[in-house]
């Protein structure tokens, strides 16, 4: 990572108090905790606990010392002028996102897309070590940002090339129906005022010390 670069590591109540300590012990400081409230969570179908309905999401950046980017202004926006507040409540994942093949545990493109506008410039390097069906990936490059992408099972690469965003027709469908927005045309709107010149970054993975991505 670089050092003005910051991480975004979803979990659950099982896992994410040691995810945090480790951020900890690595020496990285810890911006927030979002809480995703999924607005249609599934059925407890044991009826012995409270049904679990949220997702934690860490927002760690690399370096005490070096400032993090956060587009404070479009968060705003999204929230009808009000300061964002870090519980995001948003559908769980919708049918239509499934329709290029079933990741377990996918990710709707409403909380990347808005992870990413809120932490990146337009055309950083965004890197998913734990891809699955891409999902980072989708929301990056609709938002006009550059993605690379990691899984160890070949199937899920499958599932993640099919959702072909390069196909104008497929990435205008996705922009329109990935929710999070106050209406259908707002995504758009943002992307088409965010400047896209301003943050060039190059992916050298010849030169250990060139530019690393941004995650
Ligand atoms: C929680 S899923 C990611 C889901 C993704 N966000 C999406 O929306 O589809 C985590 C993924 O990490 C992959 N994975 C787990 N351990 C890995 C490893 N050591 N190296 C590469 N990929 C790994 C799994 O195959 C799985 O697809």
């Amino acid at each position: 990572m670089k050092d003005d670069a910051t991480i975004w590591i979803s979990g659950t109540m099982h896992n994410i108090f040691s995810v945090g300590q480790i951020l900890n012990e690595l020496g990285f400081k810890i911006l927030n905790v979002i809480t995703w409230e999924k607005s249609n969570p599934p059925p407890n179908f044991s009826c012995r606990y409270f049904t679990f309905s949220t997702e934690q999401i860490i927002w760690a950046r690399k370096s005490d010392k070096v400032p993090h980017y956060f587009n404070y202004e479009l968060m705003k926006k999204l929230n009808a002028d009000k300061q964002m507040k870090d519980v995001w409540k948003l559908p769980a994942i919708a049918p239509w996102e499934k329709s290029c093949g079933k990741h377990p545990t996918q990710k709707p493109l409403s909380v990347l897309t808005r992870l990413i506008l809120a932490s990146t410039k337009p055309n950083a390097w965004i890197l998913d070590p734990f891809a699955g069906s891409s999902t980072t990936g989708i929301a990056a490059n609709l938002a006009n940002r550059r993605y690379l992408g990691i899984d160890q099972e070949e199937e899920f690469l499958t599932i993640s090339k099919n959702r072909k965003i390069e196909n104008p027709k497929t990435s205008a469908t996705y922009r329109q129906k990935t929710g999070g927005f106050n209406d259908k045309k707002e995504l758009e709107l943002f992307l088409v005022e965010e400047p896209r010149t301003e943050y060039k970054t190059e992916l050298n993975l010849d030169n250990k010390m060139g530019n690393q991505p941004n995650i």
